[in-house]
Order: C-alpha cells, then sequence, then structure tokens
C-alpha cells in the first residue's frame, strides 16, 4: 500500500524536523495512479450531470451567522457544491462536511482558505520572508501555516503567489517574493513542499494553490486589475519559470489571474490553461478561477451574457468557479443545446476528484476536521500559536537600509522617543492577508521595544501623525473594515507637538513609519509610493530637533525615500512583519540580532523611474556615469539608478568578498563549473550575510539582461572568520529562449559576477564551449 515513492531523502517530519525538506519531488507510484482513476472512472459512472456541475463550484462561506444556512446546507446535501473557503474553525467546518455526508454520493467537500503568510500565527508578508533569502525560511511558514491551518480542519491554501512584479505600485508586490525570477521559483517551489510534503494527505499538510497564473503581476501601470500585453518570449524567460517552479514541486491547484494577457482573459485563455500549463508543464491538478472571475468575462468584452462566460472558461479549462452560480446555472443548458460536451464537464471533474482522493478525503472526510470532542477548548489559546519560529523568521526579513555612524544598534539605556503612527499598532504590522490571526497577540513595536528594554530605557511614546491626513483615502481603506485605519482626531500640530517634546527629552527618536496594512493589498495600486505626507511633516519636525532619527519602515512595497535616506541616521525596512513583528524589530534595534535581510525588490529614486529592475537588458545607449553623456538612455531630472539595489541590505558588522575563482577559464556543452569567493567578516560581531551570483551573457543571437540572479546562499560567520562559497553553474543556469522562442544555450563569453548585492559586484568570466 506505499502511497508514494520517494524519488529524494527525507519526508518533511510534522513537529521535529520543520525546514528539512525532501531533496527531490515525489511522485505518485504508477499504482497508485492506477488505483486513482478507477476510483474515479467508478464514481463518476454514479454521478448525475448535475453532481458533476456541482464538484466545480467553489463557495465563500464566512465566518459568523450565515443568514440562510439551511438553505445552503441544503446545496450542498444536493451535491450541489465541491469545495469552500473562508470557513476556518473545525465546528463550523464540521457543520458544513456532514452536510455532503448527507448527499446522495457522500462526495467529501474540501476547505480552503487565503493562509497566505500564516493561519494563526501570522509570518511577516511573503515580500519580508523573500528579503530574508533563506529557503529554511519560507519552509518554516509553510510548515507551521500547514500545521496550523491544518488543526483548523482546512485542506487547501489560496498560496504561494508568485507573480513577478517590477512595479512598485502594484499594491499586492507584498504578497509575492518580488522582482526576480529565480528568488521566486525557489522560495514558491520551496513553500509548495513545505504546505505538502511528498504526500498532502499526512497528518498537517495541506495542498498549495499557486497563483495568479499567469502576469497578474505585470498589470499595466501597477494598477490591480489592469491589462498585459507582453511578448512570448519575455513571459518564458522572466514571468513563467515561477509557475512552472511550482507546478513541478507539486502543486495542487492553479488559481487562474483576473488580468487579460495579449487581449486574451486568462480566465478564457486555452492556450494559458491547457496548452502551457498542461501540455508543456505536466499539470494534473485543478485550476480555479479568481473571485467572480468567470463572469467578468463580459466585463473584458469577450462574452456575451453569463451563458457565454460559463461556456468560454469551462472550454478554456477552467475547472471551478470561484464565488458564484455561473457553472451552476449555465453548464446545464449549454450541454442541453450541444454548446458543450459532457467530456468537457467530465474533464474538469475528474481534477477536482483526483485532488481530493489525493489528498484522502475519500477515506476520511473529516482528515483534518476530526471528532467534536477534540476540538481546542479555545481556538485562540496562545498554547496553539508558534511565536519563537515566527519571530526567528521575521529576524531575518528585517533589511537595514542606512546607518550613519553606527546609530544602530541602540543602547539599552538612557532615553527613546517612539513617535509614529505605526509605534503601537497591532493590525498593520501583521500585514494584508493575516490569515486568522488575532490582532491582540500580535507585538507592537512599542511592546517588543518594552519587552526587550524593560526597566532599563525610559520610552516616551507619542504618535506624531495618523498614517495619513487624506480623509477620502481613509474613507477608501475603511470601506469594508471600518476600524482599519484608526484616526486620532487631535490637530496635526498637537500631535507633531506631542512628538518633538518627547524627542527633546530622548536621546535618539525611533520613528515608526510607513503604509497602513490596507494600502499595499489587493485593489490598493498607488500612484504615488512615498511616505504619506503628514508622515513626512512629521519626519521633517524630528529631524529639526537634532536628535539622532532611526526610521523604522512599515510598508507592502518599496517606496521612494529620497528625503528620508539622506536624513535619517539610521532606516530599518521591517515590512509588514507578524504576529511577532515588535519583538523582531527591537531585536534588531537593540542588536540582539544582527539584521541580514537584503532587498527582493529594487528601491526607485521616484515613481517616474518604475519600471525599474537589475535585470533589464542593455539599451544602444547605456549611461555611464563616469562619462555622462547626453544621448544615453537615462532621465535628465534625476539622478540614475535606484536608491537601493536588489539584493542590498547592511549589517551592524562588515563583509569582504575576495576576487572570483573558477573551477576552469572555460566550460563544455553540458559541463558544470564552479564559481567561487571566499567571504570574511571583517568586523567584530557575528553576523550573516546573503552571497548572491549573477551570470551575464554579452554577446548572443538576442540582447541578454545585463545581469541575472542565478544562485545564492545565506551565511553566518563570526568575527575574523571566512568561508569559501561555491556556486555550481550549469546550462541550465545559461539557457535562454531566443527569437523562436525556443530555449537555447548558445556559445559565447559569460561574465561571473559575485557580490553582497546586485550592485557591489567581483566579476571574472569565462568561456561556453
Ligand atoms: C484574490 C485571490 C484570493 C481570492 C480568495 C481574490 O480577490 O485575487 O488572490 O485567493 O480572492 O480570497
Amino acid at each position: 500500500m506505499n502511497r508514494f515513492f520517494t524519488l529524494g531523502a527525507l519526508l518533511i517530519g510534522l513537529a521535529g524536523a520543520l525546514v528539512a525538506a525532501p531533496a527531490a519531488l515525489a511522485q505518485p507510484s504508477p499504482d497508485f495512479i492506477a488505483r486513482r482513476e478507477a476510483f474515479i472512472d467508478q464514481l463518476m459512472k454514479r454521478m448525475t450531470v448535475q453532481e458533476k456541475i456541482g464538484q466545480l463550484r467553489l463557495r465563500s462561506v464566512e465566518a459568523g451567522p450565515h443568514p440562510d444556512m439551511a438553505g445552503f446546507e441544503k446545496e450542498i446535501s444536493d451535491g450541489r457544491v465541491g469545495g469552500i473557503f473562508n470557513t476556518v474553525t473545525r465546528p463550523a467546518i464540521r457543520v458544513l462536511q456532514d452536510a455532503a455526508m448527507r448527499s446522495r454520493l457522500k462526495i467529501p467537500l474540501f476547505f480552503s482558505f487565503d493562509v497566505i503568510h500564516g493561519q494563526r500565527t501570522i509570518f511577516p508578508v511573503d515580500l519580508g520572508v523573500a528579503s530574508s533569502w533563506d529557503l529554511d525560511a519560507i519552509r518554516t511558514m509553510g510548515r507551521i501555516s500547514a500545521i496550523e491551518a491544518s488543526a483548523d480542519g482546512l485542506n487547501l491554501t489560496y498560496s504561494p503567489m508568485v507573480d513577478i512584479s517590477r512595479d512598485p505600485r502594484w499594491g499586492r508586490n507584498s504578497e509575492g517574493f518580488g522582482e526576480d525570477t529565480y528568488l521566486t521559483s525557489k522560495m514558491g517551489a520551496a513553500l509548495v513542499k513545505a504546505y505538502q510534503g511528498d504526500d498532502p494527505s499526512q497528518p498537517g499538510h495541506i495542498m498549495a494553490t499557486v497563483k495568479h497564473f499567469a502576469l497578474y503581476g505585470a498589470v499595466e501601470g501597477g494598477r490591480d486589475y489592469n491589462t498585459v500585453d507582453m511578448s512570448e518570449r519575455r513571459m518564458f524567460e522572466d514571468y513563467f519559470p515561477p509557475y512552472k517552479a511550482a507546478v513541478d514541486a507539486g502543486a495542487a491547484a492553479v488559481m487562474i489571474a483576473l488580468n487579460s494577457v495579449n487581449g486574451e482573459p486568462a480566465t478564457s485563455d486555452k492556450w494559458l490553461l491547457q496548452d502551457v500549463l498542461r501540455k508543456q508543464w505536466g499539470f494534473k491538478g485543478i485550476t480555479i478561477s479568481d473571485h467572480g472571475a468567470i463572469l467578468e468575462l463580459i466585463k473584458h468584452g469577450v462574452a456575451a451574457d453569463g451563458q457565454d462566460a460559463a461556456r468560454k472558461a469551462i472550454l478554456a479549462g477552467t475547472d471551478m468557479s470561484m464565488s458564484d452560480t455561473i457553472y451552476d446555472t449555465n453548464l446545464m443548458p449549454l450541454l442541453k443545446s450541444g454548446k458543450i460536451r459532457i467530456a468537457d464537464i467530465d474533464r474538469a471533474c475528474r481534477d477536482v476528484l483526483r485532488v481530493k482522493y489525493d489528498l484522502g478525503l475519500f477515506k476520511n472526510p473529516y482528515r483534518d476536521i476530526g471528532a467534536a470532542a477534540d476540538d481546542p477548548p479555545d481556538i485562540y489559546a496562545e498554547s496553539r500559536l508558534h511565536r519563537p519560529e515566527a519571530r526567528k523568521v521575521a529576524d531575518e526579513s528585517l533589511v537595514l537600509l542606512t546607518n550613519r555612524d553606527h546609530t544602530l544598534p541602540l543602547r539599552k539605556s538612557g532615553t527613546i522617543a517612539l513617535v509614529g503612527p505605526l509605534a503601537d499598532d497591532q493590525v498593520d504590522v501583521m500585514g494584508n492577508w493575516a490569515g486568522a490571526g488575532r490582532i491582540y497577540q500580535t507585538v507592537s513595536l512599542r511592546q517588543g521595544i518594552e519587552n526587550a528594554a524593560g526597566g532599563k530605557v525610559r520610552v516616551l511614546y507619542a504618535k506624531g501623525a495618523n498614517v495619513t491626513d487624506d480623509a477620502a483615502m481613509v474613507q477608501y481603506l475603511n470601506q469594508y473594515n471600518p476600524h482599519d485605519v484608526q484616526i486620532d482626531p487631535r490637530s496635526e500640530a498637537d500631535m507633531v507637538k506631542e512628538a518633538v517634546d518627547a524627542a527633546r527629552q530622548a536621546d535618539v527618536i525611533v520613528a515608526a513609519v510607513g503604509e497602513a496594512q490596507g494600502m499595499a493589498h489587493e485593489a490598493s495600486s498607488r500612484s504615488d509610493i512615498t511616505i504619506p505626507p503628514v508622515q513626512e511633516r512629521l519626519l521633517k519636525a524630528l529631524k529639526a530637533t537634532g536628535k539622532p532619527l532611526v526610521i523604522v519602515l512599515m510598508n507592502g512595497r518599496p517606496l521612494a525615500l529620497t528625503w528620508e535616506a539622506r536624513n535619517a541616521d539610521a532606516m530599518l525596512e521591517t515590512w509588514f512583519s507578524g504576529t511577532e513583528g515588535g519583538n523582531a524589530i527591537a531585536d534588531v534595534l537593540f542588536g540582539d540580532v544582527n539584521p541580514s535581510g537584503k532587498l527582493p525588490m529594487t528601491f526607485p529614486r521616484a515613481v517616474g523611474q518604475i519600471p525599474l529592475y537589475y535585470n533589464h537588458l542593455p539599451t544602444g545607449r547605456p549611461f555611464d556615469p563616469a562619462h555622462p553623456d547626453k544621448y544615453t538612455s537615462r532621465y535628465f531630472d534625476i539622478t540614475n539608478g535606484p536608491l537601493f539595489p536588489f539584493g542590498y541590505g547592511l549589517s551592524y558588522t562588515t563583509f569582504s568578498v575576495s576576487d572570483v575563482k573558477l573551477s576552469a577559464p572555460v566550460m563544455k556543452a553540458g559541463g558544470t563549473l564552479h564559481a567561487s569567493v571566499t567571504v570574511t567578516n571583517t568586523g567584530d560581531r557575528d553576523g550573516a550575510t546573503v552571497v548572491q551570483l549573477y551570470l551575464n551573457q554579452p554577446m548572443a543571437s538576442v540582447s541578454r539582461p545585463v545581469k541575472m540572479l542565478r544562485g545564492f546562499s545565506r551565511i553566518e560567520l563570526k568575527p575574523g572568520e571566512s568561508r569559501v562559497v561555491s556556486f555550481p553553474i550549469t546550462d541550465d543556469d545559461l539557457a535562454f529562449y531566443n527569437q523562436q522562442v525556443k530555449r537555447v544555450v548558445e556559445p559565447g563569453k559569460i561574465n561571473v559576477y559575485i557580490g553582497l548585492d546586485s550592485d557591489s559586484v567581483k566579476a571574472t568570466s569565462f568561456n561556453r564551449l
């Protein structure tokens, strides 16, 4: 009865080895596949068409009393629902599964939720975890999320989001892993494996949904839900690999993007959903529409009405419709009128049943729900949280951007003026899509500082400013949750005065500023990526006191921080750092932890430079700062290049990187070459850093990026300690899509760059024969 055979090493343990990943992907054994398909054949023979259509329906049931619970349970027991999302406790889930068990064929429901960066324990937002450049950190988040979600009765999460974005205006950057294809692919695949393990039917595992297929992060102008127009070469080269990596890692589900791709909405794009996803990549799981996306085909202008939209979606390969009745109402008439065939419904139904089978739900529909007697007496119990793991990941996600004259770390003595709208906040620090996390269980920065420095430091707190003083913006942010942004009714002058008075009495100012979590969310694109003006005015007033100014940033996207970079004595990027955020930030502020995070996105100087990303193509007239010529590619009204480059982040210690050594001057086709450097901790404290390998092919049949990340390694060194870091380079790292969109490796010179960010690197080169 061996369920899976493993092509590599160890399974991920449930509690013990939280971060040990399987070395290679487990594949279902041929025997298992045969048994599964035979089971599904038998079941489908007994299903009515209406029951098959029912499997394609994904229904949202929000927490709290449902207005028509009886009617809703009847829909389930009539076999008209395939899966549920947004129900997050075992008692509530059990009621719904009980209804499914009263249906004619007792086909179990699956239960899903947006467990994006944690279920009960909230980790940093994904962009923050990406800043760790530590695959063990993402694995920890994935394992804990799966353990907590399955303990709540859930089977599937709508994560990872691996949409590459080169546009900080897009609000959903916080949910992804940044601008780089390689880093995002590694993070996404590791997260899928951490959720699912080798066998998702095992306790403590859930299934993953990679999203949003495809190209959602490339919406024009960074405006959410906007269109995407992109060459096929760029899709395959830069934007598709992370989705493919997640599929290769075994992701059970794919969520389809809301945007159109070259004029075809992804939801009705047969090329994307069948040719690329199924035929080229061999995907066998379910495709799920995004929220109400099938009906949106009408507004996209490619479907005449609801029935036409349902027809286009099912024919393209959209298996499940999320949160609407569109398949429920329309597939039967479409079948009767011959506009679709039963085979179209069967194909989608089979995908859903297959995932339920793989989850082990046919064997035990209550696999995660358990018996009522075993329900946690208190779902919010402290004992259900995993605080130490969340704190460690948060520690690693913080990025030190500037630190003049060793302003940081702070001493645990004297007086700190702690100011800013985000300093005493428990809502925003959790970030958006905060699972089933609880605000009151979240550690604010103020609490974190008090925990770390307790009686030794006098902390003078003043809010200083609201997160924004723009009433229309507040109204927008609070549209669905009136408590998201809380506005202090005092005048701006009074609040600034209080903060300045505190600053004058203090040795140092710590100002927590940035965005409310709702400003970096779905439907939260910004045309201005600076810190809101009312907070900037506060910072300027604080600066005028002459006291050292430490800026603690909380935000979900790269911000334009030119004034801050010039005027702050130190600046720490903390993203939205989760349940343990305040403790983690305090760890770094006081030097109990030495910061090691690196930026997963380029920080521009101004919004007008966007898109600004490190792995751009060369131009015929590159700008050369050493010889600035007029007729070169630049903006003449701003310093060229980013404020902080991709891969950048400081430490309290210093590191040196030696010249790059190659194992050979040439590489044969199919061969492997090793590039190495010696990294030394040249400072006086323990520290970690991320060594980064970039490649470039300066001459090929098509223009190649000036640099492409192809390896990274996070290392920890004691003062004076050195370590050789070696990266293998193979043809896989050099391959690209040529003019005919064929993946090729071309012989020629390859530049090799190794450094501690994408900008300051040591260089050498070799010839690929
Ligand atoms: C989002 C998805 C999310 C879904 C379900 C949509 O609005 O685009 O990312 O998974 O809602 O909550």
